[in-house]
């Protein structure tokens, strides 16, 4: 490789400038966690509005979810075309759109249509901030700076519900809570227009020099980016082929890795807290629903929390260790919750048993599966193919999100309660044993070194 020198313009030496770069994209995942959450408020009064039936109100609901099926499918190919940082601001615009028609609609088609605008956004943010977030991070932090998405994600929900809550009594306050999101959505969009490209996207396009000036502006010293560089471009020479490899068989078992632990996480039931915790709660006894929906903050604290939690342990424990523990937290949470619900002589105390069931749960779903999962699609697959194999594991996620959000109410109603949150702990007992056996540590090992791990 010929000896590279910064260029002296986009050489800003600044060690903490990789802080500000992660954060920045990892405004996608406020977004993502924003309109994913706000509309459990909204819907109540958006129906009122419409005159919505169930069915009418379904659809306003899952109009999101499709559109983020949608959009990650589109943001493989897109985000190896144009670029991460190119497809993040295209998000942002897509946010920005969605969101002021959300909150000018006249009708309640207009509505859909911009919920499956700002739908489209949340499928490429999800995972082009957490695949941008891991290609510009110096390996050591890895875990911890992918992982502000999650944070990021959490934290946009508490968000919607306090913003929800802030805009209840407000006429038409429902368009609010709506348009709001274009705040974080210009930031975002401004904000990746100055941050620079992502290094490994570059070197996949033959720029290997303005790659240099990208990593001499986020590593703390010029000493190790030139072996960074070199350790690129190995690792794109020992692919084959382009995102067509993604048919080979040892792809084949990364993604089967991916697409497993993508469906795991949402047939294990996050969003039936995450969208009907109120509704938990509200037939657990806290009939008021004031009450409710401070549990369901509380539940969103929590979920910050220990996401927060799992970032500073991530990079120490490693990755599996964490899964490991948070999945055992998820399913004594469900158990005790089916059980709560099982004891009709509980009375009062059900109110109690059902809110703390929940926090052990979902403290266990932020330290586990809740960001562990982003990190390892943004880890585990090699260059050539990382932008497509996380597109596909993203839309299993999404779909998978779309198909329990569908069912929940229904399954409560058929199996009983108990049993749907049983059920739930059954499959999240398979999720650990998947884990266990299936699930690679990636911990302080670069990108190109977890790209050998298949290769054995
Ligand atoms: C999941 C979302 C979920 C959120 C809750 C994310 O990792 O993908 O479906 O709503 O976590 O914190």
């Amino acid at each position: 490789m010929t000896k590279l020198s910064p260029n002296p313009v986009s050489h800003q030496k600044t060690s903490g400038f990789i802080y500000i770069v992660t954060t920045i994209a990892a405004l996608g995942g406020l977004l993502f966690g924003y309109d994913t959450g706000v509309i459990s408020g909204a819907i109540l009064y958006i129906k009122q509005q419409f005159s919505l039936s169930s069915a009418g109100q379904e659809v306003v609901v899952s109009a999101v979810l499709v559109g983020a099926i949608l959009g990650a499918a589109a943001g493989g190919l897109l985000s190896d075309r144009i670029g991460r940082r190119s497809s993040i601001i295209l998000a942002a615009i897509l946010f920005t759109i969605g969101g002021l028609g959300s909150a000018w609609a006249s009708d309640s088609t207009w509505l859909i249509a911009s919920r499956v605008i700002v739908g489209l956004g949340v499928g490429l943010a999800s995972f082009i901030s957490p695949l941008y977030n891991s290609e510009v991070a110096p390996k050591k932090i890895r875990g911890a700076l992918v992982m502000l998405n999650q944070l990021a994600v959490t934290s946009g929900i508490v968000l919607a519900y306090l913003v929800d809550y802030g805009f209840s009594g407000v006429a038409d306050g429902w368009r609010w809570m709506l348009g709001l999101s274009i705040v974080p959505a210009i930031a975002l969009g401004v904000g990746m227009w100055f941050m620079p490209r992502s290094p490994r996207w570059l070197v996949s396009k033959n720029q290997g020099r303005e790659a240099f000036n990208v990593l001499s502006r986020i590593r703390p010293s010029q000493a190790n980016v030139e072996a960074e560089i070199e350790e690129i471009h190995q690792g794109i020479q020992q692919e084959q082929g382009d995102w067509r490899e993604l048919g080979s068989p040892r792809i084949r078992k990364a993604l089967i890795v991916g697409v497993g632990l993508a469906i795991l996480q949402q047939v294990t039931g996050v969003n039936t807290v995450i969208y009907y915790a109120p509704t938990i709660l509200q037939s657990a006894g806290f009939e008021s629903a004031a009450t409710s929906i401070l549990g369901t903050t509380g539940i969103g604290v929590i979920n910050v929390v220990f996401t927060i939690v799992a970032i500073v342990l991530i990079d120490r424990l490693g990755r599996r260790p964490l899964l490991l523990t948070g999945l055992v937290g998820m399913i004594v949470g469900l158990g005790a919750l089916g059980l709560a619900f099982q004891l009709s002589n509980l009375g009062q105390a059900l109110g109690w048993v059902a809110i703390v069931s929940l926090m052990v749960y979902i403290a266990g779903f932020a330290i586990g599966m809740g960001p562990v999962f982003w990190l390892l699609i943004a880890e585990i697959y090699p260059l050539n193919v990382r932008s497509q194999a996380m597109s596909i594991a993203t839309v299993a996620n999404w779909g998978a999100n779309f198909v329990v959000a569908l069912t929940f109410l229904s399954l409560t109603e058929w199996i009983g309660r108990s049993w749907t949150f049983w059920l739930y702990g059954i499959i999240s007992v398979g999720a650990w044993l998947f884990v266990y056996y299936l699930v690679p540590e990636t911990k302080g090992r670069s990108l190109e070194e977890i790209q050998q791990h298949w290769n054995r």
